[in-house]
């Protein structure tokens, strides 16, 4: 029997819930000339809903601060979980689940660690359980490789995931101000939230990073076990010798497999300006997916707000309704792989260039110390540049490139230089990213 409607819940009417809720009501023409349905809000539960601007919503909807009434109305087809975090959207997720509801989400913490078992809950009951906002926001980055490039052999990922990051980074290298200050710019334009953690520890990245490296590569992996760097560490002068090397800093994230083994990281990283990930300015993400077959493909959009979340997440509504048009059920696994494998991460262990920052307080034979350590370590010096503009002596960063060197050759090097008493920073060490 054909449904005339599909009713959705919501749950959570934040920035995710209202901006899905807006496209519904703005896309209306659009999405009911590509879909037979009626696709209708029917409850939006929030815990301060009296709080909230609900005027603009057309829809005759029901308002609640109980989630019981979406979850237990027989009548609700799609439940959008849009309150983020662990608990309760895990407990929820799992009663929308015993209800036969479907189940649509952008929570990448929930996923990166429940998702196996929720997906395969949902595939038993015959569900669907629709993640596309999860990763990169509007880009529609899992269909691609769910669907796109299924037949795809993938060797590698490069990803800027984080909008926020980009953004202060971007901005640091354009105006040459501090981390601190940048950030505090980003929070009064709404980039960054109160408590940035998440975004400048490069948590959400690796969250983000773990979701496409399933879907890469049907590997899983827990979150610990992902290397993981923020940005706090970084200064202007850093972007001023990147700049030297034809160079920019991104987070970049990196998924391959090397020799069998997972590879995942999360780091600041140089990145080369002829890379296209160069390009990646201000609040937008970016991922690059190398194929064995097809080659290259680049993915670029706008990784949070509202709208492009609100795509997202209707999308995933329009592909559940109409798969319930059609007698259901979900047409491909949640993750891509029928069956997900749990990996081990493996370290980068291959030799690669990098730069090193120093921080010093200056005197006579500082640079004779470090090069004899980094000598000692079989480490090879390409050059040594200090930004003539800096001229305080008893703070004075200068860096340092190195010719190829394993990660464990640098880390051993750098521990010993870490003792030394005439360093005032930890060492800022970059991967530079050749080939990308
Ligand atoms: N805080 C994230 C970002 C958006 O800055 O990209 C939500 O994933």
């Amino acid at each position: 029997m054909r449904k005339e409607i599909v009713n959705i819940g919501f749950l959570g009417f934040g920035t995710v819930g209202s901006g899905a809720v807006r496209i519904l009501q703005e896309n209306n023409v659009e999405i009911s000339s590509r879909l037979s349905p009626r696709l209708k809000v029917k409850t939006i539960c929030s815990p301060n809903i009296a709080k909230r601007d609900t005027s603009w919503v057309r829809d005759e909807v029901k308002y609640t601060t109980d989630p019981n009434v979406v979850l237990n109305d027989p009548e609700i087809d799609i439940v959008v979980e849009a309150i983020g975090g662990r608990e309760p959207a895990l407990s929820y997720i799992n009663q929308a689940f015993e209800q036969n509801k479907n189940v649509v989400t952008a929570n990448k913490l929930l996923l990166a660690q429940e998702g196996i078992n929720l997906a395969k809950l949902a595939a038993s009951k015959k569900l669907s359980l629709a993640i596309e906002a999860s990763v990169a926001g509007g880009i529609p980055i899992l269909n691609a490789i769910r669907e796109g490039i299924a037949a795809e052999k993938i060797v590698s990922l490069y990803g800027i995931l984080n909008g926020t990051t980009n953004f202060i980074l971007t901005e640091m290298e354009k105006s040459g101000a501090a981390f601190d200050i940048t950030l505090a710019q980003a929070q009064r334009l709404g980039y960054a939230e109160a408590d940035p953690t998440l975004d400048i520890e490069g948590l959400d990245a690796r969250d983000k990073l773990a979701i496409l490296s399933m879907f890469c590569f049907g590997r899983y992996t827990s979150l610990e076990e992902i290397p993981t760097q923020g940005i706090t560490q970084l200064t202007p002068i850093d972007f001023v010798y990147a700049n030297q090397a034809r160079c920019t800093i991104k987070l970049l994230c990196m998924a391959k497999i090397v020799d069998n083994d997972l590879l995942l990281s999360v780091a600041p990283t140089m990145v080369p300006h002829n890379s296209l990930l160069a390009k990646v300015n201000g609040s937008f993400n970016a991922i690059m997916i190398t194929g064995a077959s097809g080659g290259q493909t680049f993915y670029y959009g706008r990784g949070a707000g509202s709208g492009p979340t609100g795509i997202a997440v209707v999308s995933d509504i329009i592909r559940i309704a109409r798969e319930l048009t059609n007698g259901h059920t979900s047409l491909s696994s949640t993750f891509s792989f029928q069956n997900l494998e749990k990996s081990n991460v493996t370290e980068l262990s291959q030799p690669y260039s990098f730069s090193v920052r120093f921080t010093v307080n200056n005197h006579l034979g500082v640079v004779a110390k470090l090069a004899s350590i980094l000598s000692e370590n079989n480490i090879n010096i390409h050059s040594i540049s200090q930004d003539k503009l800096l001229t305080d002596k008893t703070n004075l960063s200068f860096v340092t490139m190195l010719e190829p060197t394993t990660p464990q050759q640098l880390h051993k090097a750098l521990e010993e230089i870490k003792k030394l008493d005439f360093l005032i920073q930890t060492p800022l060490a970059m991967r530079i990213e050749e080939n990308i």
